[in-house]
């Protein structure tokens, strides 16, 4: 094999402590089971943390990417009753589905759990009895909505009506979507059954734990105000809930599927109907899950999550929508701190706004917008990865429109990084024979290009770290733009016809700048990148994060290695296709 100059693989010295960290813990805010994600979900949660994954892990990281399906609480039950199936079937058939898209998106997941795991229903328990413990729970009597004609309690989802706050009318019993409020259901004016429709309801006393988060404040206080490194977005949400003073919650509900409500191992008197909440144990099945891919793996759990266990050494990086945040923030911490026990928390969140349909709602009912299953039928999931990191909805809320799909996947992958590679691959392989040519010395457009790289890969690397994705999307698209623009100043058809060893030290350097934009391309368009990396030979083990001076990465192919010109990277995408999709998703 021929020497290479450069292993890919060694990263410097970072000033930020808790970024020198080997293990990094990763968790995506967990999917609800009813019915595959849309391109918004996606683009909030798992496309970002996959990203983050992909980047650590290139740079040397023992990563833990850890996702799971939500399978409790009224959306399971409601979705599965629509469908007219056995709650537990709907669940089994729908988390195929979800496991099925997260790998057509190249989501690489260590472990993709579920909710409904005998580990979360362990852990679920167990926290509740710490908590007990603790006196941080107490049985509460309260007013909660009775359907007479359903013969049942309508928690969350089972009741709508009017919010209070936004007067919007179709406000959820557990949150209301226009204004965001989290609400509680006997809170909405003219309530009625989703079950029935029916508005025969009536208020009745129903007896449920209550998690006691208002005793907590002044420790979750101190969390938020030490947790510098969590981006704006999610602080100020939190110190806005904890502004309004946090209210004690139920954790439980007269619901049938879900987490029983067990105390110290046997059924809890007067709890027999009643399940945990599933707000209450969905953040558990981080740890539920984790232990599920331990078990399957002969890995250890404790590690990753007990500080007592050497958790104190992990990194641990949530991503979420910023409906989720206080969840994360508050609720979750407050079960982990209240246990008593040394779990590990947050140490960086990031948190999204919302992805539009052509700036109103995604809709499943409504067949308004793109799922996951369909956007894979229509094209290559690396475009829809790079559009829809390149227009995170970082600051604001982001548009999705499929002309906006279109145009970014023309220019960007298919007009600057999938013309590069092509244009350089075929001229090189038609004057130097298909290998790297050895010949020539650097001259000054090349030292003009070493120092671009060299400051465009120092941003990179900061906006990958710093979690900054449309920052990191421009400086990536920045470096192919490069390549482009050092063939058009360096033209080495016309150097070839005079100087041959100009020729060749243009096309080797052009030939490593393919292989650095591939490289750097990997966490956003693996299935390309692969394709690159594969045609120009570079060994699975040289692919890591570039981390050398660009004066070493653009001369890192070893002189003499043969190589291909890769298969055609991206088809345009046609005004046709996009008037075919508008017509078939309901955009406007
Ligand atoms: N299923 C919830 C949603 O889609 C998110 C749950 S995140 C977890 O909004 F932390 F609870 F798991
Ligand atoms: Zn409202």
């Amino acid at each position: 094999m021929l020497p290479w100059v450069v292993v890919y693989a060694e990263f410097g010295p970072v000033k930020n402590e808790k970024l020198v960290m080997k293990r990094i813990l990763i968790t995506s805010a967990l999917p609800y089971i009813n019915g595959i994600k849309h391109l918004g979900n996606l683009a909030g949660s798992m496309l970002p943390a996959d990203v983050y994954a992909r980047f650590e892990r290139l740079r040397g990281k023992d990563v833990l990417y850890i996702c799971a399906t939500d399978e409790h609480g009224t959306p399971a039950e409601l979705a599965a009753e629509a469908a007219g199936q056995p709650v537990q079937d709907y669940c089994d058939q729908q988390y195929e589905r979800q496991r099925a898209a997260g790998e057509g998106f190249s989501l690489s997941f260590d472990w993709f759990g579920r909710s409904s795991s005998p580990q979360n229903h362990a852990f679920t328990q167990h926290f509740a009895d710490r908590l007990e413990g603790a006196n941080l729970l107490e049985e509460r009597t309260s007013a909660q909505i009775y359907s007479i004609d359903d013969k049942r309690f309508l928690p969350d989802r089972y009741v709508e009506g009017t919010c209070p706050h936004c007067k919007s009318e179709k406000a959820r019993g557990d949150q209301c979507d226009s204004c965001g409020r989290l609400l509680d259901p006997t809170d909405l004016i003219d309530p009625y059954s989703t079950v029935s429709g029916s508005h025969n309801v009536e208020v009745r006393d129903t007896t449920h734990l209550f998690l006691k988060q208002a005793a907590m404040q002044g420790t979750i206080r101190k969390c938020v105000e030490a947790a510098t490194d969590w981006p704006p977005l999610a602080r100020s949400i939190a110190l806005k809930w904890l502004d309004e003073g946090l209210q004690d919650r139920a954790i439980t509900r007269d619901l049938s599927w879900g987490v029983p409500v067990l105390q110290n191992g046997k059924p809890r008197p007067g709890f027999e109907n009643k399940v945990f909440y599933v707000w209450f144990d969905a953040p558990i099945e981080y740890i539920g899950a984790t232990r599920e891919w331990a078990e399957a793996n002969d890995k250890d759990w404790e590690s990753w999550w007990r500080t007592d266990q050497g958790a104190d050494d992990v990194s641990y990086v949530q991503f979420m929508g910023k409906d989720n945040v206080a969840f994360h923030t508050v609720s979750f911490p407050i079960t982990m701190l209240g246990s008593g026990e040394p779990w590990k928390t947050v140490d960086r969140l990031k948190a999204f706004n919302w992805v539009t349909w052509y700036g109103g709602k995604f809709s499943t009912s409504q067949k308004r917008g793109i799922f996951m299953d369909q956007a894979l039928e229509i094209a290559p999931s690396d475009l829809w990865r790079w559009h829809l990191m390149a227009n995170a909805p970082e600051s604001a809320d982001a548009a999705f429109t499929l002309e906006h799909f279109q145009t970014t996947v023309n220019s960007d992958l298919a007009n600057v990084l999938g013309n590069f590679v092509n244009r350089i691959t075929k001229f090189a392989t038609a004057k130097f024979d298909g290998q790297v040519p050895a010949a020539g010395s650097p001259g000054e457009l090349e030292i003009k290009l070493y120092a671009e790289l060299d400051s465009h890969l120092a941003a990179l690397t900061k906006h990958h770290s710093a979690m900054e994705y449309r920052k990191a999307t421009a400086e990536t698209r920045a470096i192919w733009a490069a390549g482009n623009e050092y063939l058009a100043e360096a033209a080495p058809w016309t150097a070839i016809k005079t100087d041959p060893d100009r020729a060749a030290m243009i096309v080797r350097t052009a030939l490593n700048l393919v292989v650095i934009s591939a490289i750097i391309a990997q966490v956003f368009i693996p299935d390309a990148a692969a394709k690159v990396l594969d045609a120009m030979g570079v060994p699975k083990g040289n692919r890591n994060w570039p981390n050398e001076p660009a004066s070493v990465l653009l001369d890192a192919l070893p002189h003499g290695l043969a190589f291909e010109v890769p298969e055609m990277l991206f088809a345009k995408i046609e005004d046709e296709q996009v008037q075919e999709w508008s017509e078939l998703f309901g955009a406007e």
